[in-house]
């Protein structure tokens, strides 16, 4: 039996990562850990009447008390961090290597956290564990999607991602901690998008593009967005000329007068600045309308046994959060059978097998639809 430590095992996306990862593995025990016992417990109980064996148990920690995270780590074979602790991965990543355990986070794609993580590289490797970072589903599988659409194609030409993110986010319970690491993502915004064979970013004062959704969600202005994992793609796929994701926004009132306030004040340094971007970020949230839901849609093109072809792969649902935790539970799928776990750190969207990915997210109830034409 394998141990897994489910740092914020509670949260949004830690509790479906713990259930997702009960129900498709009884090699594995879980231990789902956060500040509050009480919803840990809470937590547990509810796993353990859903799956059989008991195998959920609950752990109070605090990363940032050093001598009770060391003493947590002593139960685990991995580590699977889904708490809003981005800012402490340093901490974090050493406590891990010094346990001798492998390790995956669904943080955003920082350049700080990336830095920290590639920077113990060496270190990592030399201890022989094996680190995943960018889990979850943006960062997460964006690279992944255009691995298995080369998969359809002699030449994949076009790849291009658009997320349709129709979300309720006046709805989402999150803590502060992680309402502050989503604004953060704007600090790191990056437009870079890959078109004609070359990396190119797009103004702030560019107009997005609209794409089709379908019904019912109609048109959306998409913005790329960058995640670092989509870096190698022109590299692992030659004939790639052009390949991006495209994000929509949260709604108009947010995107077209409060974020570009945003984007201003969480540049300036100074506490003021930082709470103001916070309150009008989650005053943004308010404006939200449905239909809700999350639609993925890879546009693709490219030469397939001499004849141009055309298809959309398309990935669904309603809960964000379920898109979170499905693939971060596919990645730790191929990693508890052995087929992934290799010292270093890896990007998951890069180091999972695609087919197998997606076969396994398909079978937690999130299928990939290829449509033609
Ligand atoms: N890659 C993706 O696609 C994706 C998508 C969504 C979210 N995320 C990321 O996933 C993480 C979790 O998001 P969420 O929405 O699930 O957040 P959430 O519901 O607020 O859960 C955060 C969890 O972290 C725990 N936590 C916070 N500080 C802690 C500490 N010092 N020690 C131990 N546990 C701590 C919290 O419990 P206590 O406060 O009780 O300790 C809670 O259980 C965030 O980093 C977010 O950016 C990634």
């Amino acid at each position: 039996m394998k141990s897994v430590l489910i740092l914020g095992g509670y949260g949004n996306a830690g509790f479906l990562i713990s259930k997702f990862l009960l129900q498709q593995s009884t090699d594995v025990n879980i231990i789902v850990a956060g500040r509050r016992i009480q919803k840990a417990e809470a937590a547990v109980k509810e796993l353990n009447e859903s799956f059989p064996g008991d195998r959920a148990s609950a752990l109070q920690v605090d990363i940032t008390d050093i001598p009770a995270f060391q003493k947590a780590l002593k139960k685990a074979t991995i580590v699977v961090n889904a708490a809003s602790t981005i800012q402490f991965t340093k901490q974090i990543t050493e406590e891990v290597l010094q346990a001798g355990l492998d390790y995956i986070d669904i943080h955003l794609s920082s350049p700080h956290k990336l830095e920290v993580l590639f920077g113990m590289e060496e270190k990592i490797k030399s201890a022989g564990c094996c680190f995943f970072t960018d889990g979850g589903f943006h960062p997460g599988i964006t690279s992944t999607l255009v691995r298995r659409a080369s998969e359809f194609y002699d030449e994949l030409q076009v790849a291009n991602i658009y997320g349709g993110l129709k979300i309720d986010w006046g709805a989402i319970e999150a803590s502060p901690g992680t309402m502050e690491e989503m604004l953060e993502e704007f600090k790191h915004y990056s437009s870079l998008h890959y078109k004609n064979g070359q990396w190119k970013t797009m103004s702030w004062f560019a107009m997005p593009s609209n794409y089709d959704f379908g019904p019912p969600y109609g048109k959306m202005p998409c913005s790329p967005m960058f995640l670092n994992e989509q870096k190698v793609l022109p590299e692992l796929i030659p004939s790639l000329r052009e390949t991006g994701f495209y994000v929509s926004g949260f709604n108009p009132f947010m995107d077209l007068i409060l974020l570009p306030l945003i984007m201003l004040f969480i540049k300036i340094p100074l506490r003021f600045f930082q709470y103001l971007s916070f309150k009008l970020f989650r005053l943004g949230f308010k404006f939200s309308k449905p239909p809700y839901g999350v639609r993925l849609i890879t546009d693709c093109k490219g030469i397939k046994s001499g004849q141009e072809r055309h298809m959309k792969l398309v990935l669904e649902h309603n809960d964000e959060y379920l898109l979170t935790a499905v693939p971060t539970v596919a990645c730790l799928l191929q990693y508890l059978d052995g087929s992934i776990k290799k010292p270093g750190v890896w990007f998951q969207a890069n180091a999972v097998e695609p087919t197998r990915f997606f076969e396994d997210m398909g079978r937690m109830g999130l299928p990939l639809r290829v449509e033609e034409g």
